[in-house]
């Protein structure tokens, strides 16, 4: 389930041959986004590739998996801001298709619920990328998190604050909580991609590959989807044993 490439622009081209396939083939499809760094080369080639080929993406419903608690979608750390610079600003989807979890939402129990019935009602999510954390978190569900949760709350941990807080101005700004699509959502995904690039990933990577499935290692979770690939970048790759590539 380990797919290694030489850079993040190598495996750039690749999941976005395979995304606008998908999109060709099921031009309703339902897209799982993700944030992060890791994201961003993909969604730079992905504007670039959908612009030349002149793609519609009016029928896409797009579903992000968490948003930061208190956050609104005009603060520059928001995962809402960050979708609409590095993706959503520069294409034409339809925007009623586009979904993401509401920072500021009042109820958030009963948004968390709504999240979760929409992704549900709309048959489930047709490709899902993933990012991890360096603590093996997918999405924001941190380890401990069951492996049966749905679009939920979450405190985030001392090592994601700490990981994320890069982007704040001071660690003081870093919200605390925030919404996630659960492990069942995820799971119910019909295929999805996790990537991992940068020496940064590399002890996760390892980490990863060596657990068994269980809760405390989040990712763990993926070695029983059906259709899930893991793609590492030669850095991330490089704490990984050669039999983690014989598929
Ligand atoms: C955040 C997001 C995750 C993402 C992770 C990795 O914690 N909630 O979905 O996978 O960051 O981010 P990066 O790609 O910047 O390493």
């Amino acid at each position: 389930m380990f797919y290694r490439f030489p850079t993040p622009q190598a495996i750039a081209e690749y999941v976005v041959t395979q995304w606008i396939e998908l999109i060709r083939s099921k031009p309703n499809a339902v897209l799982g986004l993700a944030t992060g760094s890791t994201m961003e080369p993909v969604y730079a080639r992905f504007i670039e590739s959908s612009q030349n080929q002149n793609l519609n993406l009016s029928d896409i419903t797009t579903f992000n998996l968490d948003e930061y608690l208190g956050l609104g979608p005009d603060h520059p750390q928001s995962y809402h801001y960050y979708m609409q610079q590095h993706l959503f600003g520069a294409l034409h989807f339809d925007t009623k298709k586009i979904c993401l979890p509401n920072g500021l939402c009042h109820d958030v129990a009963q948004h968390c619920a709504q999240y979760s019935r929409q992704i549900h009602d709309l048959g489930g999510i047709d490709w899902q990328l993933l990012g991890i954390g360096t603590n093996g978190h997918i999405g924001f569900n941190e380890p401990g998190t069951p492996f049966n949760s749905q679009v939920h709350v979450v405190d985030l941990s001392e090592q994601t604050r700490i990981d994320n807080s890069r982007f704040f101005a001071d660690k003081s700004q870093m919200p605390t909580q925030a919404i996630t699509m659960g492990l069942s959502e995820i799971m119910a995904a019909k295929q999805v991609l996790l990537l991992a690039t940068g020496a940064n990933k590399a002890q996760v990577m390892a980490d990863l590959y060596h657990s068994p499935v269980t809760e405390n290692m989040p990712a763990s979770i993926l070695k029983q989807h059906p259709n899930a690939k893991i793609i590492v970048d030669e850095a991330a790759a490089s704490l990984l044993p050669a039999e983690a590539f014989r598929q």
